[in-house]
């Protein structure tokens, strides 16, 4: 009996000893693990609640243990909420870096075009004024291509250091920040004259600048073409002619300008410019050239110059309406930008001392040329009808027999390749430009900045 009971008393006291050591052991455990990362950390947090609130009470009641288990959830959501945050901000940073080693691998490039060797006898020393803008940059391409020595003028307006950047640093090549309202004095052999905004939005913004660079930058051009016995081409324009009444237009025809409408400052002042470099050329000997010069595209055209082909690819490519000003039956013509630069390096070297027209003859009413990029874009955008725009010429078409005969020149590109070309620049643009606006709101620190600040 006596040895029945001390065999019980054994068990029992055995018993406790496990449960106590169970007990010991789980607090342990818990105690060590708060703080640990991940799932571990939770069994720490569970263990927080239940020890404060239920000590010296073992088991935990249910309550509490639904309490620790909600504070575990909790906390497991928030440090997911923050490895997401952090992922985030590593992707946008990400995001920038790359931004920042696409824009140095353009703006420093390690390889410049090829270009040719001209010996000192057939090396022109050439300016370009307005060579950072549109049409000016396809033409330095060519001339720098060609191996002559090409100096750009600009005042950036509307031109971009991007459009040359390729060209900066190359022994050949140099870039002045200049406003040709001013004169300038430099050593060369031929200007290029086409500092002057080309686009209505851009030539309407500041008419009185607009007339001014047609004016007096032209006399400045002028005046150092005479000093340093230079020949000058001007980039003169179809817009001479108006609202033209005759159709297609020759170079004989005078024109049906609105001298005092919203057009006026650019129309005007390219005929001024054109009055002025034959009153040089009758009273100075300088040796002129006039191109004029007709809707012209192609890429590192300006996204939003508000004329049709950029409103109608942007349009197109954004899935917008394309608008149409007017009933659309108004007619262009239009030349891609590297049939123009050809027609104007031809006539520089031409003997030909008359006004040229540079544009292409196939002509197109406007609501045909949006069915066309429509289709080119392959977007869903319906074309719609609006308000037609004051003094917008009807018909628009050159004639280039003065073209074809003097300078055996005629444009090459077809429409739907130019176009093709220009629609895919204006997609990698609209590309560049959202992935900027994307990281617009964001600044690196520079190390330098971020140890001044507290
Ligand atoms: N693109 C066309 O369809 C077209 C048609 C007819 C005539 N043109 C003529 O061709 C020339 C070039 O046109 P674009 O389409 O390349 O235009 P653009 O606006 O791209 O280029 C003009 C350049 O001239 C610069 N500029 C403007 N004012 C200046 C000033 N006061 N001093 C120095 N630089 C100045 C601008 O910054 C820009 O780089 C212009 O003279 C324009 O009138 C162009």
């Amino acid at each position: 009996m006596m040895t029945a009971t001390k065999k019980r008393l054994k068990i029992v006291a055995a018993a406790s000893f496990s449960l106590l050591l169970v007990v010991y052991l789980y607090r342990a455990i818990s105690a060590s693990t708060v703080g640990m990362p991940g799932g571990v950390g939770v069994v720490g947090r569970l263990s927080g609640p239940i020890e404060e609130e239920q000590q010296g009470q073992w088991p935990p009641t249910e309550d509490a243990i639904q309490r620790s288990l909600q504070n575990a959830y909790d906390a497991h959501n928030s440090l997911i909420k923050e490895q997401r945050a952090e992922l985030q901000r590593t992707k946008e940073q990400l995001a920038q870096l790359e931004e920042q080693i696409r824009s140095l691998q353009t703006s420093t490039p390690r390889k410049y075009p090829k270009v040719k060797y001209l010996n000192y006898k057939n090396r022109k020393r050439i300016l370009i004024t307005g060579g950072a803008g549109f049409v000016g940059s396809h033409l330095v391409d060519d001339l720098m291509i060609q191996g002559h020595e090409v100096i750009v003028v600009d005042n950036f307006f509307t031109g971009r250091k991007r459009n040359v950047a390729h060209w900066l640093g190359h022994e050949n090549f140099e870039l002045i920040h200049h406003d040709i309202v001013n004169p300038l004095f430099i050593e060369i052999d031929e200007i290029y004259h086409l500092a002057s905004p080309a686009s209505p939005p851009h030539y309407m913004y500041n008419p009185v600048k607009t007339i001014k660079t047609n004016t007096m930058g032209t006399i400045n051009v002028l005046g150092l073409a005479k000093r340093v016995m230079a020949k000058v081409l001007i980039a003169s324009t179809s817009e001479v002619y108006g609202d033209p009444t005759v159709h297609p237009q020759p170079e004989t025809y005078w024109g049906h300008v609105n001298p005092i409408g919203p057009r006026a400052c650019y129309d005007e002042g390219k005929r001024v410019s054109e009055t002025l470099s034959y009153a040089y050329a009758k009273q100075e000997k300088v040796q002129v050239r006039v191109a004029r010069i007709f809707n012209t595209y192609g890429p590192r055209m300006h996204m939003n110059d508000g004329r049709v082909v950029s409103n109608f690819i942007l349009q197109a490519l954004r899935n917008e309406t394309i608008t149409v000003y007017g009933n659309g039956r108004q007619t262009r013509s239009f030349q891609y930008v590297s049939d123009l630069v050809d027609g104007m390096i031809a006539l520089m070297a031409s003997n030909y001392t008359q006004p040229v027209n540079l544009g292409n003859p196939v002509e197109q009413s406007i609501e045909e040329f949006a069915q066309i990029i429509k289709q080119l874009v392959g977007g869903p955008s319906p074309i719609k009808q609006t308000k037609a725009v004051e003094d917008d010429p009807q018909r628009r078409k050159p004639d280039i027999t003065r073209a074809r005969h003097y300078l055996k020149w005629e444009p090459k590109v077809p429409l739907e390749r130019g176009l093709r070309q220009t629609i895919s620049y204006f997609r990698n643009e609209l590309a560049r430009s959202d992935r900027f606006q994307e990281s617009s709101n964001k600044y690196f620190d520079s190390p330098d900045l971020q140890r001044s600040r507290p």
